[in-house]
């Protein structure tokens, strides 16, 4: 299609101050990569999938560069690949002065962007991001990390990317599974402020998605207060992927997740019948699935929101309600259950 004709591209602000950065969206962007590049950087080190390059999608940084490929999807995400990472990176001698490429879904964002955030102490990261998922979520906002056996994403860093490209184009090429994921976090956006996302094209949507994502992480990069509620929806979603067996992709998880804070919000007097339906509305549309897998087990999810790793103190839901959404914690545990049975 394109080459990123600047016409079709949305430049979304980061405002972090000196971290500040752009979010590019639109059809070809990946071909821009050249200028957003740090321009003290003598070389790139690219990090990628075999799956993703092996879909065609390539990018040329416009300087020297190398190819480092990782494993596919989550298996990547270890310290073990981050060691390994680091010292091709010190073998090909890349300096604290060069700049590393991620090219992927969110796994290979986060794996590459906690590569970066620690070696040399911090090198420059660009992400060009290419699933729904990952440029909606996981590449805006400088969360990286990787996965422990004792669970996933427990060990990472706050850095800030110098720049992410969102390539639209590329979506085309998902498969309609990993495209469901990236909606589920989509249908999220549409209840985190009140912006008609409904009306807009694919690609302006991704675009809206990542500005609200982007004014959020403006206002609590660290998650101290107000970024929480990104985690609309994930508490039954971890609680899902946690207990796992379900074939849910995340956004799938999410999906069920928001109905559920939706039904919860309705029954503590948060939100009314219409605020509920309006959720069914958008995760319907969507094609996501709004009620739990046949074999949940109601009582061992309850059981998992308490483990989550985000319920510092006691489990503790984003619920919608007045004043938008919302921590809440103190539910019952009856009110719980029962809810997740009427999701059945
Ligand atoms: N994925 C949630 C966040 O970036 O805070």
């Amino acid at each position: 299609m394109t080459a990123g004709d600047p016409a079709n591209i949305t430049r979304v602000p980061v405002e972090l101050g000196d971290r500040s950065y752009e979010v590019w969206v639109g059809p070809g962007v990946r071909h821009r990569l050249a200028e957003v590049v740090p321009g003290e950087a003598n070389r790139v080190a690219v990090v990628t999938q075999e799956a993703v390059a092996g879909a065609g999608i390539t990018v040329n940084p416009g300087i020297e560069h190398r190819v480092f490929i990782v494993d596919d999807g989550e298996r990547a995400k270890t310290m073990g690949t981050v060691e390994e990472l680091c010292r091709q990176f010190a073998r090909w001698g890349l300096t604290r002065g060069d700049a590393v490429v991620a090219v992927g879904g969110g796994a290979v964002t986060d794996l590459a962007g906690f590569a970066a955030a620690v070696y040399h102490r911090g090198v420059r990261v660009v992400y060009v991001s290419t699933t729904l998922l990952g440029q909606i979520d996981a590449s805006v906002g400088g969360k990286t990390g990787v996965n422990l056996p004792e669970g996933k994403n427990l060990v990472g860093a706050f850095w800030q990317p110098s720049a992410v490209l969102c390539d639209t184009e590329v979506l085309d090429t998902l498969p309609p599974e990993e495209m469901r994921s990236g909606l589920g976090e989509m249908a999220k956006y549409h209840f985190i402020t009140d912006t008609d996302l409904d009306s807009l094209a694919l690609p302006e949507r991704v675009a809206r998605c990542v500005a609200i994502k982007a004014a959020v992480v403006a206002a609590d990069e660290r998650e101290s207060g107000r970024r929480a509620v990104l985690n609309y929806g994930h508490t039954l979603a971890h609680a899902l992927e946690a207990q796992g067996g379900y074939d849910l992709r995340h956004g799938e998880a999410v999906a069920v997740g928001l109905i559920y804070a939706a039904e919860l919000a309705h029954r503590c007097g948060r939100i009314d019948a219409y605020r509920v339906a309006e959720h069914r509305r958008v995760v319907g549309g969507y094609n996501l699935p709004t009620g739990l897998p046949a074999e949940a087990d109601p009582d061992a999810l309850v059981r998992l929101f308490s483990r989550d790793k985000k319920a510092v103190a006691g489990v503790t839901f984003m619920l919608d309600g007045p004043n938008g959404i919302q921590p809440v914690t103190g539910l019952d545990t009856d009110l719980m259950l029962q809810t997740l049975e009427a999701l059945r």
